[in-house]
């Protein structure tokens, strides 16, 4: 035998059951996303990897440490997209589609980061995510927000916490840098490498630091909404005004700064803590972005988004057993009574198909015992029994699984006899 080929380290199938559990979160998020307009866009996994290092300066782990980059056989710099909202920006300017603002877009697939696996941490995960792009509005951005709300509950989710904060405008944020530089300054050296590095790029992102040690360095920094311009302020003043005025429940946290390096103004991530109180990661991140766009090449607008990782949200309706019994089910099973009618059983199998039933058909002769115990697993309503007496006279056997009560239909009758006891799911 061959040595068995084994997954790749942080990857994961998904299969029987648990893809169906998938679609029904996939497919709520999709619906809900078309009832506010958006439209799916369907990018590439693989980008230049210069789209999302488009800085020497990007502070953020994502681009520093956990992208699968490569080059191809003609020394291409490709990457494996580690998010989608860079992707979604790039397809946009490269297709000029500057007419009609907003665009809304959302889209869903698999992205890549080189992380360390652990519970709901993947190296490969599926995000679902929604990009506003083209108005720089608070309105945008808090639809964005209620959207992110009402997925999650469409979904049964209730114990989640909605974070959020305000990174202020590029003024804002450039005092509040040369603020934390001053603060962090004294202490530096004794921080773990990633921070003295982001001392020097990026001291915001200091703040979203996992390190424990460095936590009691952190604690008392100055906190980013001291240090808004009027502006600034006002915006996120009425952002929590009105998230209020319609009822969705947030928490501010002043350290929120996000793991990518794209975002101004509001932030927001979602966070669920699971029965053994273990913090599982954010289960959304998201928030409104200004120079994107521009950086990648298009014109100065804003955009507003999120993403959820998919993974994560499947975890937590699993444990908190929101997740029902989807099982497979069919209307008619046929079973060939002898090896030489399994070419009928086949083409009738196509017939029903045809009419719009959900059928199977035994391809291999069984003993009547093990193909009856199949469709009862398989949760098969009803089975169809041929033999060569039932082809010589033109007729089959419908037996009804759970009554045992057998019925014997001319084939000429099969469709309206069917019907009878199935009515076709239009
Ligand atoms: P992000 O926070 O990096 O944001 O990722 C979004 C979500 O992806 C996270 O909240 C988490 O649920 C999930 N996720 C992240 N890493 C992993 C992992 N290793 N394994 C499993 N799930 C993971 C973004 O990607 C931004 N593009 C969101 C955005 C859209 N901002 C504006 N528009």
């Amino acid at each position: 035998m061959n040595t068995e080929i084994k997954l790749v380290k942080g990857t994961h199938d998904i299969f029987n059951q648990e893809i169906e559990h998938y679609q029904f979160i996939e497919n709520k998020f999709i619906s809900l996303a078309k009832k506010y307009n958006y439209r799916e866009f369907r990018t590439p996994i693989l980008e230049y990897s210069f789209l999302f290092k488009r800085n020497k300066n990007d502070s953020s782990d994502m681009v520093q440490k956990q992208m699968y980059t490569f080059n191809d056989l003609k020394n291409r710099n490709l990457t494996l997209r580690p998010e989608g909202t860079a992707g979604i920006a790039r397809c946009i300017v490269n297709n000029k589609l500057f007419n009609d603002y907003p665009i809304r877009s959302y889209y869903l697939g698999p992205v890549f980061r080189y992380e360390k696996p652990k519970y709901g941490t993947y190296r490969q995960f599926i995000q679902f995510g929604i990009e506003n792009i083209g108005l720089n509005s608070i309105y945008a951005d808090i639809e964005t927000i209620i959207l992110s709300y009402k997925m999650l509950k469409s979904i049964g989710l209730n114990n989640i916490i909605l974070k959020i904060n305000s990174l202020g405008d590029d003024e804002s944020r450039n005092i509040y840098v040369q603020i934390l530089k001053k603060f962090f300054i004294k202490n530096i050296k004794k921080m773990c490498k990633d921070c003295q590095k982001r001392f020097e790029i990026n001291p915001l992102r200091i703040l979203d630091c996992k390190n424990t040690k460095d936590q009691k360095f952190i604690k008392n920094a100055p906190k980013i909404n001291d240090f808004l311009n009027k502006e600034s302020k006002e915006r996120f003043e009425k952002t929590k005004k009105i998230l209020k005025k319609l009822n969705i429940n947030y928490k501010i946290d002043e350290k929120l700064v996000r793991g990518l390096d794209y975002y101004s103004h509001v932030v927001f991530e979602y966070e669920y803590i699971n029965k053994m109180n273990i913090n599982i990661g954010a289960i959304c991140g998201g928030g409104h972005y200004d120079n994107l766009i521009n950086e990648i090449g298009g014109p100065k607008i804003s955009g507003v988004g999120f993403s959820f990782g998919i993974e994560r949200i499947f975890n937590i309706l699993k444990e908190e057993k929101k997740i029902f019994d989807i099982k497979e089910s069919f209307d008619f099973f046929i079973m060939p009574i002898n090896d030489n009618n399994i070419e009928y059983c086949f083409i009738l199998n196509e017939k029903l198909k045809k009419i719009g039933y959900k059928t199977d058909v035994f391809l291999e002769k069984k003993s009547f015992k093990s193909m009856f115990h199949k469709i009862e697993n398989k949760n098969g309503k009803y089975a169809i029994i041929i033999g060569d007496n039932e082809i010589k006279k033109k007729e089959i056997i419908l037996k009804n699984i759970k009554t045992k009560n057998e019925k014997k239909i001319l084939i000429k009758n099969l469709k309206i006899e069917l019907s009878k006891v199935i009515k076709i799911k239009k």
